[in-house]
C-alpha cells in the first residue's frame, strides 16, 4: 500500500531530536524523501542514520532558523537536492528562559522571539514562494499549548508560540487559492529532551506538568508526528487555518 506522503519531499526543521526525529522518520516510511536541518549536526545526522538504515532517504542541512541567510541556504539546498518541497514541518524551538515575566532579561526574550517566531516566519517566507510555483504544498508549524492559554513562568515561549498561531492563520488565509495549506499543531507535554530539561530545574515543575495531562502519562513524540504528517497529506485537503489541539485533552478542562 502507497504511504501517505508517497514521492513526496519534506523538510522538518529541529529534526535532530525530539519531535522533529520522531516526524522526519514517520515521513520517511510514509513515503517521502526527507532533508532533516538542525543547528546541531550530530542529532540531525543521527535521524537521518536511523532513517537510511530503516531503507528511507533522507540528508542534512546545519542551519539557525533564526537567521535568514542560512534560510535562504537551507531551501535552496533542498531544491537541488530533491528538486521541490511538498511538506515542511517547522519545528526548531527552544523553551526559552523561566521566570517571572518583570525577571526576564530582555536579551533572552529576544533569542527566544527570534528562534520560536523568527524561525517560522522565515521558514514560510522562504518555503511559500516555492510551494506556490508548484501550485501544491502543505505547512505545519509547531505551535503548543501554550500559544492558547497562559503559561506563567515562560511568557517569551507564550508569546512565540501564540504568535505561531497568529501566522499560521494568516498564511493560510493569504494562500486559500493558491494550493498551499498551511497548519499547527499544538502539542501537550511530551516525552522530549526539551521537557526532560524543563522538568530537571524543579521537582515541582515536574509534579505540575504530569498533572496537567489528564491521561496520566506524558504524550509520545510519535503521537505528534502521525497528527503531522497526516495534515501534509492529501487526507487532510481541505484543513487549512487550523490549530490542532493533540494534547490528550489537557486543555479541554
Ligand atoms: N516537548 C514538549 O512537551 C513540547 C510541547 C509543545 C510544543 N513543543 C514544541 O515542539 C518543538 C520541538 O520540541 P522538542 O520537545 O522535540 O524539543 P527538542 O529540544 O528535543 O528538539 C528541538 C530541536 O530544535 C533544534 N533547534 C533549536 N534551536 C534551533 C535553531 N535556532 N535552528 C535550528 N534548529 C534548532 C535543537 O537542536 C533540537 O534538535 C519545539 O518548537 C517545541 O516548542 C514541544
Amino acid at each position: 500500500m502507497a504511504g501517505l506522503v508517497e514521492g513526496k519531499v519534506a523538510l522538518v526543521t529541529g529534526g535532530g531530536s525530539g519531535i522533529g526525529r520522531s516526524t522526519a522518520s514517520l515521513f520517511a516510511r510514509e513515503g517521502a524523501r526527507v532533508l532533516v536541518a538542525d543547528i546541531l549536526e550530530e542529532g540531525a545526522q543521527e535521524s537521518v542514520d536511523s532513517i537510511r538504515a530503516s531503507g528511507g532517504e533522507a540528508e542534512l542541512f546545519v542551519v539557525d532558523v533564526s537567521d535568514e541567510h542560512q534560510v535562504v541556504a537551507l531551501l535552496d539546498r533542498c531544491v537541488e537536492q530533491f528538486g521541490r518541497i511538498d511538506c515542511a514541518l517547522n519545528n526548531a524551538g527552544i523553551s526559552g528562559p523561566q521566570g517571572l515575566l518583570h525577571q526576564i532579561d530582555f536579551a533572552e526574550w529576544s533569542r527566544t522571539l527570534a528562534i520560536n517566531l523568527g524561525g517560522v516566519f522565515l521558514c514560510m517566507k522562504h518555503e511559500i514562494p516555492l510551494m506556490q510555483k508548484q501550485g501544491a504544498g502543505a505547512i505545519v508549524n509547531m505551535a503548543s499549548g501554550a500559544g492558547m492559554i497562559a503559561t506563567p513562568g515562560m511568557s517569551p515561549y507564550c508569546a512565540a508560540k501564540h504568535g505561531v498561531l497568529g501566522i499560521t492563520r494568516t498564511a493560510a488565509v493569504e494562500n486559500a487559492q493558491t494550493g498551499v495549506r498551511i497548519n499547527a499543531v499544538c502539542p501537550g507535554s511530551i516525552d522530549t529532551p526539551m521537557l526532560r530539561s524543563a522538568m530537571q530545574v524543579d521537582p515541582m515543575v515536574e509534579k505540575m506538568i504530569r498533572a496537567n495531562m489528564p491521561i496520566g502519562r506524558l504524550g509520545e513524540p510519535h503521537e505528534i508526528a502521525e497528527a503531522v504528517v497526516w495534515l501534509c497529506s492529501e487526507r487532510a485537503s481541505l484543513v487549512s487555518g487550523h490549530s490542532m489541539l493533540v494534547d490528550g485533552a489537557a486543555l479541554a478542562r
